[in-house]
C-alpha cells in the first residue's frame, strides 16, 4: 500500500507535498482529493485489495450498467453463467459460451475473475440432480476438470465448493447429492481443481457465516482447519454477505474474518448485499469495508451485481448504485471508508481541515498518538486502528468506537487531543482524516 501510495503521491508531488520525519506524518491539504481513488477500485487499490461485482451477460449490452462495471470493478464474477447447469448442460457437453463472453470482457479491460462455482448442491443440471453414488462423484470431478480446466490460467479464485453446511445449530453438512457421494467430496473437489489449474486460488464459499458465534461459522472453521492441517489445497473462503434485517452484519464480522485468516487462507467478501436504504444501509457497508480492511488477508470485496434493478433481490434494493445508475449514499460511504487506508499515516481527508497524527509514549502492551487538527475548530476526524487494536483511554475530544474506525469530534479542549490503544501485537500509528463538521 505505501509503493501504491508512493506511486500516486510522486505522479502529484508538485501539489500534495508529504513531510515524515521521526513518527510525525503531515499530509498537507493542497489537493487531497488525487491523493484518494475517486472509484470503488482505485480506493481499494490503495490497500492492495480489489473492489469487484457480479455480472450478468444478458445485461452486458446496457451501455449504463456495462459502463459502471468498467470503471468502478476490478474484480469480476459471473452470476449465473459459470454455474454447473450452465456450463455442462449435458453430461460432457460442456457449453462455454456467456461464461467466455464474461471472462472475455474482463480480461480484456484489465480485471481479473473469480469463477463461481464448480461443485454446488444448486443450480445442478437435470441430469446430475438425480444422479447418487459414485457415478454423481465422478461426474462432479469430471465437471470441476472440464470447466477448470477450459478456464485454466484465467481465473484468480474459484468457489470450488458452495454452501456446504447446514444452517441453523447443527453444525453439519448440508445433505445433498453431492454430500450422499462420502463425506470426503469437499477435499476430492479441491484436489480436482487444483489439478486443473494449479495457479487459481482456491476458496470455500457459504453464506451465514459472518457471525463468529454461529454453529454454521464454526463447522466451516474446524473444515478449514482440518483440511490446512492436512493439506488439502484450500487457499481461500469467501463470506457471500447477504445481509438483511433477518441476518444483520455482526458486531463480530472482524473477529471472524481475522480468525479465518489465522488458519493461513485468504478470506474474500464474495457476493456483498446488504437490504436497506439510507444511513442506515451506509453504516452497514461501512462496516463490512472496515471489517475486511482491519484483516490482512482479507483481499477484495464482490457486491453482487451493479445496480439495485440488478439485484437477485431488487426489491431490497441492497446495491451500491440506484436503478438510474446513481451512486447511492452506502457508495460514499464504501469508498470513504476504502480511502482511509495509506498505510499508517495520516490522511487528507475532505480538504477542509488536516490532522497529523504523532505517536508519543508507549508501554509494554499500548501506546499513545496525540492528533492536531489545523484548518477548523469544528472538526470530525475518523480514526483507523490497526488489526487487533482496541481504544484504551482518550483525552481532549469525544471518541466514538473502540476498534476498527473511531470517531474523534471535539468537547471543549481545542485542536490538540490524544488517545491511547492497546496494540495487541500491532504497533502500527492510526491513520486519521479529517473533515469540517
Ligand atoms: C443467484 C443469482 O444471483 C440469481 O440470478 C440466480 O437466480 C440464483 O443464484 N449464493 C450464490 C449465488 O452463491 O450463486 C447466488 O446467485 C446467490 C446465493
Amino acid at each position: 500500500m505505501r509503493a501504491e501510495l508512493a506511486r500516486r503521491t510522486a505522479g502529484i508531488a508538485a501539489v500534495a507535498a508529504m513531510l515524515v520525519t521521526s513518527g510525525v506524518v503531515i499530509a498537507t491539504t493542497a489537493s487531497p482529493a488525487q491523493a484518494d481513488g475517486s472509484t470503488l477500485q482505485d480506493a481499494a487499490a490503495e490497500s492492495d485489495r480489489y473492489y469487484g461485482t457480479a455480472i450478468a451477460a444478458s445485461r452486458m449490452s446496457d451501455s449504463q450498467y456495462i459502463n459502471i462495471a468498467n470503471r468502478e470493478f476490478n474484480m469480476i464474477t459471473a452470476e449465473n453463467e459459470m454455474k454447473m447447469d450452465a456450463t455442462e448442460p449435458s453430461q460432457n457437453q460442456f457449453n462455454f459460451s456467456s461464461g467466455d463472453q464474461i471472462v472475455n470482457w474482463a480480461l480484456q479491460n484489465g480485471k481479473r475473475v473469480r469463477g463461481h462455482a464448480l461443485a454446488w448442491h444448486s443450480q445442478q443440471p437435470g441430469w446430475m440432480q438425480n444422479m447418487e453414488g459414485s457415478s454423481l462423484r465422478n461426474a462432479m470431478l469430471n465437471h470441476i476438470a472440464g470447466v477448470a480446466g477450459h478456464y485454466q490460467g484465467k481465473i484468480y479464485a474459484w468457489d470450488v465448493v458452495n454452501e456446504a453446511f447446514e444452517d441453523g445449530s447443527s453444525g453439519a453438512r448440508r445433505n445433498s447429492n453431492l454430500q450422499r457421494t462420502g463425506n470426503d467430496w469437499i477435499e476430492a473437489a479441491f484436489y480436482a481443481a487444483r489439478e486443473a489449474d494449479p495457479d487459481a486460488k482456491l476458496c470455500y464459499n457459504d453464506y451465514n457465516t459472518d457471525n463468529w458465534q454461529h454453529a454454521k461459522t464454526q463447522a466451516v472453521y474446524n473444515m478449514v482447519r482440518d483440511f490446512k492441517s492436512r493439506g488439502v489445497p484450500i487457499d481461500c473462503v469467501g463470506f457471500q454477505a447477504h445481509f438483511n434485517s433477518g441476518n444483520p452484519v455482526p458486531n463480530n464480522y472482524h473477529e471472524t474474518l481475522q480468525n479465518f485468516a489465522d488458519l493461513g487462507v485468504d478470506v474474500q467478501i464474495t457476493e456483498l448485499d446488504i437490504a436497506g436504504s439510507g444511513t442506515s444501509q451506509a453504516e452497514q457497508f461501512r462496516g463490512v469495508t472496515q471489517a475486511c480492511m482491519a484483516v490482512t488477508r482479507c483481499t477484495g470485496i464482490t457486491v453482487w451485481g451493479v445496480r439495485d434493478t440488478d439485484s437477485w433481490r431488487a426489491s431490497d434494493t441492497p446495491l451500491l448504485f440506484d436503478g438510474y445508475g446513481q451512486k447511492k449514499l452506502a457508495y460514499g460511504y464504501v469508498l470513504d471508508q476504502l480511502n482511509t487506508a495509506d498505510g499508517g499515516s495520516s490522511d487528507p481527508g475532505d480538504g477542509s481541515c488536516s490532522v497529523t497524527a504523532t505517536r508519543t509514549e508507549s508501554w509494554g502492551d499500548r501506546f499513545n498518538t496525540v492528533f492536531t487538527v489545523s484548518g477548523t475548530d469544528d472538526w470530525v476526524v475518523r480514526i483507523s486502528t490497526g488489526s487487533g487494536q482496541s481504544l484504551q483511554n482518550s483525552w481532549n475530544a469525544d471518541i466514538s468506537g473502540t476498534s476498527g474506525t473511531l470517531t474523534a469530534t471535539p468537547n471543549g479542549n481545542g485542536n490538540e487531543f490524544g488517545i491511547t490503544l492497546y496494540s495487541n501485537g500491532n504497533t502500527s500509528t492510526p491513520s486519521a482524516s479529517c473533515s469540517a463538521a
